[in-house]
């Protein structure tokens, strides 16, 4: 995973990396690093640490690397060859010292890689990946421009990569990629290249997309390579994050400001494609009406994936499919079957492989992504955007209930087109879509007042089990997810009905078993089972839960039972989140996670 940034003919280059670096945090924070040009015996100068940016940049203050830079690159990990430490650390030089290398991906050949630098001589003082580029471009150097060497380097190397390649000597700059994203953009604060376009933001109106195998001087006029003939520049591209804020404003956290904007994402959502729902909608995707839909993603997406599809089921009566993004290529497909592939990042590797995976099969692609300029929005027929603004903290809040309300939208636009639920009838269903704001309010509300009370008998508990059935179940999932990757506590998800056959065994004195509470009596008699074994019950739902979620009074709340109980997720966010605050964990940056997955 990992997040490269790049940049040239900035007066305080270290700065502005660094800057730029804290927002690429997301993708992986093991460890970071810097290196600029100016030491003055022509060698890059280098500064990597075990600890996180902000480390990096009380480092950088105490730090002299000789002439003032202009010129640098930088790094923060999420480790892949080789253990946390800072020999693994980015960047990484060749024998002299003179190139550092900032590397986003894996590469597949490193064993082929590391025996014919072995038999050249090269020295290598790392487990990484990486390391084995900047020896390889030395290998490449003589006498060459920079950019020539990476040529041939990158025709050497296997996997995926983007790459920033700092010249100490000469003050060179190249950048180059080819399975990991990677965006330049020319500006008055300097010429950048970034894994991702948040990075740098705040200094950039429009930017480019570098394609696989381009290489590319990062200087002014970005002289631009492509299959080893100089061309144009792509066309430039206009920002849309320009003056958004990035920043976690009075909130202690990004996840708490996230789940705080979720009625507002929501609203927008609605705003932006609920006058189209029963209209045109559908038939801007210029897709065929399907009669199966291929539901893929990961994690939290996934979840969201399935309680659209139950929707467009629920309402429709149209089959689907649930797929892992990482398990379809040994999966069978239904012929024909529309694709409805869920990414926030849009660039998730096990994402895109399937993707590769069924276009081979024919099936159309429809995508519901945050970011309109992923490689998974780039490679889709049709895009369907969740609207949910940038997304900063590691566990999915609001980029969850965006998709879960965009692609209903989406479903109930299709549901249209294919006349399996007439026009007036769709109309109403996005009218009541227009109260999920208050009604997301309310939870966030009733669960800020509920949970903390929750939380000290819970700090001990060792794992947790959530249960949930028909349309619950899946948020039950979700919540599971959330709660596991903040509190490193284990979690399992059920359906109510599963339990005798296993996981009853799971439960005994002070268990504590989180129930999404649909009023069922089923239900009630799985929650007897449990407590009769001295089970700690969290019911989250109706007004006397122990996490209210809606209120029994409202016509919107019984209205929405078609849509099923998204509110629920709020407060199991907030559970999650205050569980985790408790613990001492670091509720944006959960240990060994990274937000942007971009290996397989
Ligand atoms: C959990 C979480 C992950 C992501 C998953 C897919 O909070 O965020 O499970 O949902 O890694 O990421 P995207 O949606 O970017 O493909």
């Amino acid at each position: 995973m990992c997040g490269i940034v790049a940049c040239t003919g900035a007066p305080e280059v270290g700065r502005v990396l660094l800057d730029a670096l804290s927002r690429l945090e997301y993708r992986g924070y093991d460890s970071a690093g810097i290196a600029v040009t100016g030491a003055a015996d022509g060698r890059s100068a280098v500064l990597r640490t075990t600890f996180r940016v902000d480390d990096l940049q009380r480092r950088l203050d105490h730090w002299q690397p000789g002439l003032p830079a202009t010129t640098g690159v930088a790094h923060t990990r999420w480790a892949t060859h080789g253990e946390v430490s800072v020999d693994n650390a980015h960047p990484h030089t060749d024998c002299s010292g003179r190139l550092a290398v900032v590397h986003n991906g894996v590469l597949d050949n490193v064993l082929e890689l590391r025996a014919e630098l072995g038999r050249a001589g090269h020295v290598l003082t790392s487990q990484t990946d990486t390391e084995l580029i900047a020896h390889l471009i030395e290998g490449r150097l003589g006498g060459f421009p920079l950019r020539r060497a990476v040529e041939e380097t990158i025709g050497c190397l296997r996997g995926s990569w983007a790459l920033a390649v700092l010249d100490g000597a000469t003050g060179e700059l190249v950048v180059t990629c080819h399975g990991s994203p990677l965006v330049v953009a020319e500006s008055e604060r300097g010429v950048f290249a970034a894994s991702d376009l948040a990075a740098i933001a705040p200094w950039v109106e429009r930017y480019r997309i570098v394609e696989d195998g381009d290489v590319l001087d990062l200087a002014p006029g970005l002289p631009w390579w492509r299959h080893g003939m100089a061309v144009r520049p792509p066309a430039s591209i206009a920002s849309t994050l320009r003056g958004t804020d990035l920043t976690r404003g009075v909130h202690p956290d990004f996840m708490a400001k996230e789940i705080e904007q979720q009625p507002e994402v929501v609203a927008e959502v609605m705003t932006t494609w609920g006058p189209s729902v029963a209209g045109d909608l559908w038939p801007s995707f210029g897709l065929q009406v399907p009669r199966h839909l291929t539901i893929v993603g990961c994690g939290t997406s996934l979840h969201a994936g399935r309680a659209v599809a139950q929707v467009t089921a629920r309402l429709g009566g149209i089959p689907y499919s649930a797929i892992e993004a990482s398990e379809v290529a040994t999966t069978t497909t239904v012929p024909g079957s529309l694709a409805v592939v869920l990414s926030q990042s849009g660039e998730t590797a096990d994402v895109l492989r399937a993707v590769d995976v069924l276009h081979q099969r024919g099936h159309p692609i429809l995508a519901l992504t945050n970011n309109p300029h992923s490689a998974l929005a780039r490679q889709a027929q049709a895009v369907m955007l969740c609207q949910a603004g940038p997304e900063i903290g590691v566990a999915a809040t609001k980029t969850f209930t965006a998709q879960v309300i965009g692609g209903t939208a989406m479903g109930l636009s299709l549901l249209a087109a294919a006349r399996l639920v007439d026009r007036s009838a769709v109309r109403r269903r996005v009218a009541e879509l227009s109260g999920v704001p208050d009604l997301l309010a309310y939870a966030i509300g009733a669960a800020r007042r509920s949970v903390p009370d929750l939380v000290p008998a819970l700090l001990d508990s060792p794992g947790f089990v959530f249960l949930g059935r028909g349309s619950s179940r899946v948020f039950a999932d979700e919540g599971a997810l959330k709660l596991k990757e903040l509190t490193y506590r284990w979690a399992e998800s059920h359906a109510a009905g599963e339990l005798k056959h296993g996981p009853l065994a799971l439960i005994e004195t002070g268990t504590p078993v989180v129930v999404l509470d649909d009023g069922s009596e089923r239900l009630a008699a799985n929650i007897a089972e449990v407590r009769a074994r001295g089970a700690r019950v969290i019911s989250v739902g109706p007004e006397q839960a122990t996490i209210p979620a809606r209120t029994s009074t409202t016509a919107l709340a019984r209205g929405l039972d078609w849509l099923g109980p998204l509110e629920t997720v709020v407060g199991l966010q907030v559970l999650a989140r205050e569980l985790a605050v408790a613990l001492g964990r670091d509720v944006d940056k959960p240990r060994n996670l990274a937000k942007s997955v971009t290996v397989e």
